[in-house]
């Protein structure tokens, strides 16, 4: 075993490290203030887990906190920063929406109406933003249709339980779409045809999220875009929009640590006809002759085996089923031993479905 701290809280363990966490929201939140902006944090990927979110609620850098789900909002929400529902409200979920978030992202006239009454009924007012879909094809008013945004924009400024407080764009999610001043550019245009015309006052203008960090690093966000919403970059240290490491954070604030069930020496090639595996994959083996494999208790259900990466660099995963990952440890940086715990840095959705898992136990450190 390697720790008595880690297997008293049990194996697989999410670990992590408040202090690398700490530094990257330092260097996160400097960089998106310098650039201008107010900051949102997310906190889907890790659950709004209290123990980080409480680190959120009491830096004052950090502007908002956001999240997909009213779920999570729920557990910090009225502790003294704005919050934001991120994905478009579920017309079932309109009470919790109103309860829980001061603000949230729309595009949907009908559920702006939705809000407004039930915020009615709760004698709240209740914050929009508009968001507007620059070609990545996800939520939003497509930005060329001008009848339809200004008509939105016109529905919830009359709604008299309801603030519109800005327009949002969502770049790099589903399309892939990389944030550019030109599309960006299109977000703050919009943003300034919406206040003339309206005489709004001052709105917020949020530029999307860690995959437009690298244009605030260079400073190169376009004038108007006044927020960034950030995920990955704190939790994991990454821009997304080319997949690089930010300069001053860490990759491995948040890792994952398993235990190993079994070690046997067997051949790297299945024996027999090959079917499908446990979830309808046709596997592809390269024959190596004889390997040393650990099997780890950890599977499919916790983790997404692709976006795991040994910290020893002379493991390989080979695969994954539901309860299980197989490892070739032949060319381990040391031996392992069953019941030895092995530990690995994780892609954003490997973190999001361990954080989710209901088998994954969490160590703070
Ligand atoms: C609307 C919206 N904004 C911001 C984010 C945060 O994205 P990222 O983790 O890439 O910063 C997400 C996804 O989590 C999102 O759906």
């Amino acid at each position: 075993m390697t720790n008595g701290m880690k297997d008293a809280a049990g194996f697989p363990a999410l670990m992590v490290d408040m202090e690398k966490l700490r530094r990257n929201l330092e260097t996160v939140t400097r960089t998106v203030r310098d650039a201008g902006c107010s900051v949102m944090i997310v906190t889907k990927s890790f659950c709004a887990d209290s123990r980080i979110t409480r680190m959120l609620l009491s830096d004052p850098m950090v502007d908002y906190l956001a999240d997909s789900r009213i779920q999570n909002i729920k557990t910090y929400s009225g502790m003294g920063k704005e919050t934001v529902l991120l994905r478009l409200p579920q017309p079932c979920e309109i009470k919790d929406v109103i309860r829980y978030a001061g603000i949230s992202f729309n595009s949907e006239a009908g559920t702006v109406e939705l809000l407004n009454a039930e915020a009615s009924r709760q004698k709240k007012i209740h914050k929009i933003v508009l968001m507007i879909d620059l070609g990545d094809l996800r939520e939003g008013l497509y930005y060329t249709e001008d009848k339809k945004i200004f008509s939105t924009v016109e529905t919830i400024l009359v709604l008299k339980n309801l603030q519109f407080y800005g327009i949002a764009c969502n770049l790099t999610c589903y399309g892939a779409v990389i944030p550019k001043r030109d599309n960006l550019s299109v977000l703050s245009g919009w943003a300034e045809r919406i206040r003339e015309k309206f005489d709004t006052g001052p709105l917020l203008v949020s530029g999307g999220n860690s995959s437009s960090y690298y244009l605030a690093e260079k400073n190169e966000l376009p004038a108007g875009i006044n927020n960034l919403r950030l995920g990955e970059a704190f939790i994991l240290g990454n821009e997304t929009a080319y997949g690089s490491r930010i300069k001053n954070t860490f990759g491995d604030a948040v890792t994952l640590e398993a235990q190993i069930i079994e070690i046997q020496t067997k051949p790297s090639v299945p024996e027999g006809e090959i079917g499908v595996d446990a979830f309808g994959e046709t596997p592809v083996f390269r024959d190596r002759g004889s390997i040393e494999r650990a099997l780890l208790a950890l599977g499919r259900q916790d983790i997404d085996p692709g976006g795991l990466f040994p910290c020893d660099a002379g493991i390989n995963v080979l695969g994954a089923s539901s309860d299980h990952l197989i490892l070739d440890i032949s060319g381990a940086d040391r031996p392992y031993r069953v019941g030895d715990s092995v530990r690995f840095t994780l892609s954003y959705g490997a973190a999001l479905r361990a954080f989710t898992g209901a088998y994954v136990s969490r160590v703070f450190c």
